[in-house]
Order: C-alpha cells, then structure tokens, then sequence
C-alpha cells in the first residue's frame, strides 16, 4: 500500500477510536459535548496518535495496544489548538475551513471544552491504568511522558504570547518551537517505542528522530502562514505577521526558513532509514516538509 493511502487508513482507524469517546447523550451540559465533538472532529490531521502508532509497529504488531494512548494524546493536541485560537492567545476565527471553536460556541465554552480534552485524555489513561496492568510499568512512563510533554506545550505556549512583539533571539525561537509544538510530536514517537519496550538505544534514536520533526512541523507552520493557500490549508494566512508573532519567517526569512526546514527533515530520515520497518515514519518526515495544510 502507498503511503497516501496508508495515512488515510490510519486516519479512519483514529477516527473512529476517538468517536467512541463522543457523548451524544440528552444531558444538560449537550452542549459542551457538542463542542467537544465540533473541535475533535474537525478534521485534523491526526499525525500525533499516527506516530503512537507507527513507532510502536516498528517493533510490534498489535497497535491496537497503544488507542488509549493515542486517542489521549488527540485530546490534549485539540485542547492546545482550541485554547490557542482563544483571545487571549492569538485570536484567531479560523480553523479547519470553520469557525474556531469559541466563534461557533463562546469563549466560555471553549474554554471549559479545552479543560474537558485534558482531563478526558488523563481520564482515559486512568482507566486503562485500572483496567489493564498488563506492561503497568511501560504504560505508567508513558503516562509520564504524556504529561511532561503537554507541560512542555503549555510553556512554548507562554513563551511564545511573551515574545509577541519582540525581539526573539535564536535559542529562545528554538525553545519556543521545541516546546509548543515538538514536545507533544517527539513525545508521541517517544511513547510508542516505550509502550513497545524498545531498547534504551532504540528510544534515543527515535528520540532525535522525533525532535527534529516536531521542530520541523512548526517550521513549517510558520512557511505555511505566508505560502499556505487559505482553503487548503483551513485557517487563515499572514496572523502571525499581523499579530506581530515571533517565527521562524520573521526571524530567518522564506528562503533560510526552508532550507532548516530540509536539515532537520534530511536529519530525521538519516535515523529512521536505519530501521527495517522506518518506511511509514521515513514518509511522513517528508510529508511534514511538503505538507499544504
Ligand atoms: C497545528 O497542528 C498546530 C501546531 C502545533 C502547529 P496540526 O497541524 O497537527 O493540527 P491538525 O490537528 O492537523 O489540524
Ligand atoms: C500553535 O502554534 C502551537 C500549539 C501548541 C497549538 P501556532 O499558533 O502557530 O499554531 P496555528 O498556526 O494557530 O495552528
Ligand atoms: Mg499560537
Ligand atoms: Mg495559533
Ligand atoms: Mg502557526
């Protein structure tokens, strides 16, 4: 199967994992699920639990193991997105060729919709904590990891409202990028290769393989925000210049931006091409770089 048609298989079986999640239930708090289901099913691309995945087949075959994990760590992404586009972050309207959850709802409930996709996901590994101790030991560090990623999230996410409008210096761009977007992207590769018990060598490979796409994706999000094409793309192009946000664009410029973005990705293929079972992973670090949305 090519890899095209190989995402979209994965897409479809994370889709419907995390449908099972959704309450359609007659219940006062309705609404609340139907923002939960408004922002969970928008249409993301799904590349974080797709990493669970793939780096967890790279030495096992039954991925179903690792859904709790990757429909978690969904969660969390949709939180940091919704929260993002809030006001108070970057005020942003447009999301997936919709309206950002607090212009389709309020900003009340957005909030509390982010508040719910962090607790749901720790929920959702609490249970199957509880349900299933079969590898309890990989399970609780890679609960670990989950939690020590989305801290780091949060804090790129601070750094970067901090320096909107100022000058960023080299190190603190990195960190910022690093954190708010890498940390959950590394951190995925991360807990598929632990809830597979890979090898301390292995972890660190893929640990460098993961940071350098995780930086890369937010290179690229930043390129995207002046070549995007808007319908494609699903938001809006030129906020972050607008908002006077601090990128790599504004830092390095399109063409410097791109060619780290081709170090860090040829960097990343480097690692994986090592691996037996690396095509998928190999593929998506070139879809990362080449990616229109
Ligand atoms: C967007 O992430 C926000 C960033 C971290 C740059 P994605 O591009 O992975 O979001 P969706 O879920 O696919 O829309
Ligand atoms: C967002 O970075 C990173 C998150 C943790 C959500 P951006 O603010 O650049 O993401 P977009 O462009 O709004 O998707
Ligand atoms: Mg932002
Ligand atoms: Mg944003
Ligand atoms: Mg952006």
């Amino acid at each position: 199967m090519n890899f095209k048609n190989k995402l979209e298989e994965y897409v479809n079986i994370i889709n419907n994992e995390i449908e099972k999640n959704i309450i359609k239930d007659d219940v006062i708090e309705k609404k609340l699920n139907q923002s939960i289901e408004y922002s969970l099913m928008a249409g993301g691309k799904r590349i974080r639990p797709i990493l669970i995945m793939t780096s967890y087949q790279l030495f096992k075959k039954d991925y179903e193991k690792v859904f709790p994990f990757a429909v978690a760590m969904e969660m969390i992404h949709n939180f940091s997105l919704i929260h993002d586009d809030l006001p108070g972050i970057d005020n942003d309207d447009f999301r997936h060729g919709k309206p950002t959850n607090h212009k389709a709802f309020n900003e009340a409930t957005a909030i509390l919709t982010g508040d719910s996709l962090l607790n749901k996901a720790y929920l959702m590994i609490s249970k199957e904590l509880s349900n299933n101790n079969e590898n309890i030991a990989q399970k609780l560090e890679a609960l670990k990891e989950l939690a020590n990623a989305t801290d780091r999230m949060i804090i790129g996410e601070y750094v970067d409202t901090e320096f909107e409008g100022q000058k960023i210096s080299d190190d603190y761009l990195e960190y910022m990028h690093k954190n708010k977007t890498g940390a959950l992207i590394c951190a995925s590769v991360r807990i598929g290769a632990i809830l597979a018990n890979a090898t301390q060598n292995d972890l660190e490979k893929l640990t460098e393989y993961g940071e350098c796409i995780g930086l890369a994706f937010q290179i690229k999000d930043d390129i995207l925000d002046i070549t995007g094409d808007v319908k494609e793309l699903g938001k809006p192009i030129g906020n972050d210049i607008e908002k006077n946000k601090s990128t790599f664009i504004t830092k390095y410029g399109l063409e410097e931006s791109i060619n780290k973005l081709n170090q860090v990705i040829d960097k990343a293929i480097s690692i994986i091409e090592k691996y037996e079972n690396g095509e998928f992973l190999k593929e998506l670090a070139l879809y990362i770089r080449d990616r229109k949305k």
